[in-house]
């Protein structure tokens, strides 16, 4: 049995490696600064060690990297004013009117203030968590290696799709981070997964799922992608492709789009 840690665990993604690994019959624990995520009762949520911890201290997550045969890093911002989590995490009206949330989105984007420069703190800027949380975690995971740990320790980050239209910063931060994981082999065996935009194939009534089947009707028309918007995928098929690559012995470096469908 191998057994994963999950950092972010108790987010958007995080939730559905956790409950892939779970359903694998790994063992897991999933790191945040929450722990347990409350309104949940799914069986699998009992068996994931829900641990609270914060990336930017390792001392409050070293004994769970030493039990752990790999480590995914599942945090970061798509955009420095975090309101956007608030509208993408919106229950719609319903599945059949994607029209009707856009209406309820550009109500929270036109009434949502501007991120204030003076609020940034290391844990709400691209550099912070996008960037650095991961140099954090994986130096961490380094320094925690058993000396009879015998290969290269499998750690996902997940990156973006760069052909994605998303803030220049935020990829920025991803390429980074790749570049900079990619330079701490052999020890580490980074994995990058490079997902578009995200929707949870079990939840229609979430506003992610209306945001996708717009994308895809403007795609019907637009065959070509001359507009250059982003392409789907759910958590689901992410979390399978990482906990995959994870079990593929000697696999390293990105996972593109085309390699998660
Ligand atoms: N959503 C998309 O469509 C999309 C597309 C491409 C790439 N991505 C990338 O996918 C990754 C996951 O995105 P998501 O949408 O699943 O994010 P999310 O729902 O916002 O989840 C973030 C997680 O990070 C945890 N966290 C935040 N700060 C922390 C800290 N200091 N220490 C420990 N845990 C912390 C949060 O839990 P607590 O608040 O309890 O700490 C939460 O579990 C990100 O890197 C994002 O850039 C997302």
């Amino acid at each position: 049995m191998k057994s994963i840690s999950v950092f972010g665990g108790n987010g958007f993604l995080g939730r559905a490696i956790c409950k892939e690994a779970i359903q694998r019959g790994w063992t897991v624990n999933s790191v945040s600064r929450s722990g347990k995520p409350v309104q949940s009762n799914e069986p699998w949520v009992e068996k994931v060690n829900w641990v609270k911890g914060d990336v930017f201290q390792p001392k409050t997550y070293e004994s769970v990297l030493k039990t752990s045969d790999a480590v995914v890093h599942s945090l970061g911002l798509i955009w420095e004013n975090q309101d956007y989590k608030k509208l993408i995490n919106l229950e719609s009206s319903g599945a059949s009117n994607p029209l009707k949330t856009l209406a309820q989105a550009f109500q929270v984007f036109t009434s949502s203030k501007g991120s204030n420069p003076m609020e940034k703190e290391v844990f709400n800027t691209y550099d912070g968590l996008n960037h650095q949380s991961a140099i954090v975690l994986a130096e961490a995971v380094a320094e925690n290696l058993s000396d009879e740990w015998p290969k290269s320790f499998p750690f996902v980050y997940i990156s973006a799709d760069f052909k994605s239209p998303s803030p220049a910063e935020y990829l920025k931060s991803k390429q980074i981070t790749e570049i900079e994981l990619y330079e701490m082999q052999p020890q580490l065996r980074p994995i990058f997964m490079r997902p578009g935009f995200m929707y949870d194939e079990n939840n229609p009534r979430n506003m992610r799922h209306d945001v996708k089947k717009i994308l895809e009707l403007i795609g019907k028309i637009d065959t070509k992608n001359l507009i250059g918007l982003p392409q789907t995928v759910s958590i689901q098929k992410v979390a399978r492709s990482i906990l995959d690559h994870v079990a593929e012995q000697g696999f390293v470096g990105p996972v593109n789009m085309d390699q998660m469908q």
